[in-house]
This record gives C-alpha cells, sequence and structure tokens, in this order.
C-alpha cells in the first residue's frame, strides 16, 4: 500500500481541513519567504519594509542595547502587564505621537493601549470600530499598505478605495482624492497614512492636510491615522503634524503607531492604538472596551518592546542618542534615493527616474510592471513587492549598482 499517499485511518472523510483550500502567500511576507529560499548569494530583498545599514545588516540600535543593559541589570521577574499594557510605554507613546504639550493629553483625553506593532494597532482599532460602529464602510487609499484592506475585511467591514496616487505623475491625485472623499457617507472610516505613505513614498502638503481635516469635519468622517514610519520623513516632530491637528479638531480620531521600524525592533512587535476623546468621561469607557477587545484576543501584551522603548523615551540621554540614530537612518535613505536616480539616469537616460528622490520613508514606487518585478526575481534574484514597491532602505553601496544594472536590463528588453 502507498501509506503516503493514503489518508490516516483516523482522518474522517467529512473533516473539514479535507477540503480546506491554500491560502494564497502574503503579497509582502511572502516575498521574504521566497528571498530567503533562494540560495543566490547575490540576491537583494527590496521587499519588506526594513531598514538595513550600509553593510546590509539589520541593527541593534544603541539606545536599545543601553536600555537593555539597564533592565537586565534589574532582573525583574515577568509579571502580566495589565490589559492594555504598560503605563509608562502608553505615557510615553501619547508624548512622543501627541506632543508632551498636547491639549488632547493634558485633557486626559488620549487612551492609548500597548499593541502587538502597527499591525496590532490597527487590529485593535479595527475590532474595536467593528463592535460599536459596524454600519460603517473603511475607505483606504489607492494604492495602500497590501494587508490594510485584508486587516478591515478580517474585523468585517467593506473596504472601499479613494484615489491617491497618480502613476502618470509619480504625485498625489488630490484632486480625485477630495472628490471621492466628498462621496463619502457620513461615519465612514477613512485610513490615512500620517507620513511615509505605503507604498508610493507621496504625502499630502500641509495645506492638503487642512482641506482633509475640513472635510472629514463636514461630512462626519472617522480618521483612522496609520503612523508606522514616525522620523523617518522629517524627524519626530514634523512627522506627527497631521496626527496633532487631527487631535485638537473635537472629533474621534484613531491612531496607530508603531516602533518596528523607527527603533528596528521588528521582532519585538512593539505599537500602540491611541483614540482621541472628546473628554475623559469618554475616554474612560473607551478604555474600558477597549480593554476588552485586548483580554478576548490575546489577554495583555508582552513586556520586553515595550520596557526598552519606555527606558529610551523616558530618559533625555537616551533619547537624543535614539533621535540621533533615527536621523541616521534616515539621512541614509535619503543618500540611497539620490544614488538610485543618479545611477539609474545614466544606464537609462530616457527615462525619468528623478521622483524617486522627492518620495518619503523607506519606500519608493519605482514604476516597474509586475511581469519587470517578475524578471527581477527570476533573472536577478532581486525581490519586489509586485505592486512595483522597493524598500531603499534596504539598498547599499554593495547591492546599489546590481539592483541598477538589473532594472536597466528589465527595463529596456
Ligand atoms: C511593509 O510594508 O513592508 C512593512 O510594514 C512590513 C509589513 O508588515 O508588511
Amino acid at each position: 500500500m502507498d501509506t503516503l499517499h493514503s489518508p490516516t485511518p483516523t482522518m474522517k472523510e467529512s473533516s473539514f481541513l479535507r477540503t480546506l483550500p491554500l491560502a494564497p502567500k502574503d503579497p509582502i511576507l511572502g516575498v521574504t519567504e521566497a528571498f530567503q529560499a533562494d540560495p543566490n548569494g547575490r540576491k537583494v530583498n527590496l521587499g519588506v519594509g526594513v531598514y538595513t545599514d550600509g553593510q546590509g545588516r539589520l541593527p541593534l540600535l544603541h539606545c536599545v542595547a543601553q536600555a537593555e543593559d539597564r533592565l537586565n541589570q534589574l532582573k525583574s521577574a515577568r509579571g502580566y502587564l495589565p490589559i492594555d499594557g504598560l503605563n509608562r510605554y502608553n505615557l510615553a507613546v501619547q508624548k512622543l505621537v501627541f506632543g508632551s504639550h498636547s491639549p488632547a493629553l493634558q485633557s486626559g483625553r488620549l487612551v492609548t493601549a500597548q499593541s502587538l506593532g502597527g499591525t496590532g494597532g490597527l487590529k485593535l482599532g479595527a475590532d474595536f470600530l467593528r463592535r460599536f460602529h459596524p454600519e460603517s464602510e473603511v475607505w483606504i487609499s489607492d494604492p495602500s499598505w497590501e494587508n490594510h484592506r485584508a486587516l478591515f475585511e478580517a474585523a468585517g467591514f467593506t473596504v472601499k478605495t479613494y484615489p491617491y496616487y497618480d502613476p502618470e505623475t509619480h504625485g498625489l491625485d488630490f484632486a480625485g482624492l477630495l472628490h471621492t472623499l466628498e462621496q463619502a457617507p457620513s461615519g465612514t472610516i477613512v485610513v490615512l497614512h500620517a507620513c511615509c505613505h505605503n507604498p508610493s513614498g507621496v504625502d499630502m502638503r500641509p495645506e492638503q492636510w487642512a482641506d482633509v481635516r475640513e472635510l472629514v469635519a463636514d461630512r462626519g468622517l472617522i480618521p483612522f491615522l496609520d503612523l508606522a514610519y514616525q522620523g523617518f520623513a522629517q524627524g519626530t516632530e514634523a512627522d506627527a503634524a497631521a496626527v496633532r491637528e487631527f487631535a485638537e479638531m473635537d472629533i474621534p480620531v484613531l491612531v496607530a503607531n508603531s516602533f518596528s521600524k523607527s527603533f528596528s525592533l521588528y521582532g519585538e512587535r512593539v505599537g500602540a492604538l491611541t483614540v482621541v476623546c472628546h473628554d475623559r468621561d469618554e475616554a474612560l469607557r473607551v478604555q474600558s472596551q477597549l480593554r476588552r477587545v485586548i483580554r478576548t484576543n490575546y489577554s495583555n501584551p508582552p513586556s520586553h518592546g515595550a520596557l526598552i522603548v519606555a527606558t529610551v523615551l523616558e530618559d533625555e540621554t537616551l533619547t537624543a542618542l535614539w533621535e540621533d540614530e533615527l536621523g541616521a537612518m534616515r539621512l541614509r535613505i535619503k543618500t540611497m534615493r539620490h544614488a538610485l536616480v543618479e545611477q539609474l539616469k545614466s544606464r537609462l537616460p530616457e527615462d525619468d527616474f528623478s521622483f524617486v528622490a522627492e518620495q518619503q520613508g523607506m519606500f519608493s514606487f519605482s514604476g516597474l510592471t509586475l511581469a519587470q518585478v517578475h524578471r527581477l526575481r527570476q533573472e536577478f534574484s532581486i525581490y519586489a513587492v509586485d505592486s512595483g514597491r522597493i524598500c531603499v532602505a534596504a539598498l547599499n553601496d554593495q547591492n546599489l549598482s546590481a539592483v541598477v544594472e538589473a532594472i536597466a536590463c528589465v527595463v529596456r528588453t
């Protein structure tokens, strides 16, 4: 008997697992899986949004190492955190994201819950909204981070899009954005990228944010801001401007933020959800319900990453060191953008890639087609997301020429 291919005797023919369809690979993390399986020693992963240094290594920030040294000396036992996370951490998040002098913070209108990365913050917010605002739709930008649609659909929402990126100009389709959001029914949840729009790298200017805020207030929309890249555009203060302006409008606002990239703490899953409320009483009720959402999902969050971030942000010297290290990451990415544009210009003088230097954050929406992305992968072991998004933060002096040669080859032939 062919034991390998016969069903085990205990497995019932009717088991639901027998007909379970295979799920598609994740559009971003699936690229990493394919990259890891590739034996080519010269492979380059421009898929996932992860910063690597000039030598292609994932950095352990000095501020993080120093915070860990301090924590190790304490040799603390590991009890449960409160359901909504470490209080010190949640306060540090509020100060960093909303500013220490934020009127919303000072009047007790902010509710923050530690989350499993920025994605966890979005998911908490999505589950919370689905319980208490179930009739609304969620509108995301076109294009958006691949996981936005999947995450909000998984929470039970219908997800629609509003125009954002114009491939013709490589810029913002602001007229399309305004026109479409003007049609959104009152109560629609609008997901906005607070800075470093993922995947396009195209951000709104301050006066455009002001128009969006006015529209959101006029139409009674609910803004849900995704702040995964604070510090990667202009700096931690400037990058939080959109969030801070929304927080003072006296409308419900949700903000998911992440320290995966800014602290290079990807695997620790450190993020938060903050809900901006009308007053302290509302905040207490929101907090009680968020705690229910968390308790029925994963009970309470892990402590290590939150302790690191709180230790850094509570200490002036460590915070200054962190700002320096974050600034260096930001600068290196910008330098690589310019180097990429320069090298592409010399290899493909008839094509204009200058827009890459204008984009913000880790990514560039390169304009490469699906067929070109697949050729990069198959012929050169260079991995990008199918949308054409490349992670500029993974470029360095050692891999840049190979990437440029490969792009030139797939664009020309
Ligand atoms: C990305 O967009 O590559 C990152 O945010 C990582 C992720 O979880 O998708």
